[in-house]
């Protein structure tokens, strides 16, 4: 079967196509005057084993942004298949926007002072290495301090706009 070409690049096409690129979700957390603060993200890339590098693309718009490149570290949480429901709250505009955030999501404090959330398939726990220009977004790299893995082997896997579980899982 031929894949089927087409050159318009609009912002829904692009999503369409480049949501066919399977992920895993991740949930950004940082600490800043005390605050802290998560985001879901699924821009989530490793760099470099030596040094140990980390991407995440952030909105411009959104709050992290701002709060991300402040803070100077931050962490990334993988999410286990049964923490949907994590996803689309750290994903939600209308979430309290302090400690209530954090209510009843179960963490721990890492080695940069900043939550991971417990129970995920892994996490990352970074000082912030570099800020570059992604358009409308910033390319956050990240020099990995601390990780480990989860207590789960089973993934929250995102794709065409939807939550999957890999093949085979219950
Ligand atoms: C599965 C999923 C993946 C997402 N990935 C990203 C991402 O990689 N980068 C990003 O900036 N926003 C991403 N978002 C959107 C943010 O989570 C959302 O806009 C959030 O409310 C921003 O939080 P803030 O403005 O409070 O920091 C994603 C949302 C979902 C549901």
């Amino acid at each position: 079967m031929q894949p089927v070409r087409t050159a318009d690049p609009s912002p829904e096409r692009f999503r369409q196509v480049l949501g066919r690129f399977a992920t895993g979700v991740g949930v950004l957390t940082t600490v800043v005057d005390g605050l802290v603060h998560g985001m879901t993200a699924n821009a989530v890339t490793s760099v470099s084993l030596q040094p140990p590098l980390v991407l995440v693309c952030v909105d411009r718009t959104a709050l992290m942004a701002e709060r991300v490149t402040r803070a100077g570290c931050f962490a990334i949480s993988f999410l286990a298949a049964d923490q949907q429901a994590l996803s689309a709250w750290f994903a939600d505009p209308s979430r309290p926007d302090d400690a209530r955030q954090f209510a009843g999501v179960p963490t721990r404090v890492a080695a940069t002072g900043v939550p991971v959330i417990e129970d995920g398939v892994g996490f990352v726990d970074c000082r912030l290495h570099a800020v570059h220009d992604g358009g409308d977004h910033l390319i956050v790299v990240g020099r990995v301090e601390a990780l480990g893995d989860g207590g789960s082997n089973e993934p929250l896997v995102y794709y065409r706009s939807g939550y999957r579980r890999l093949a085979g899982q219950p």
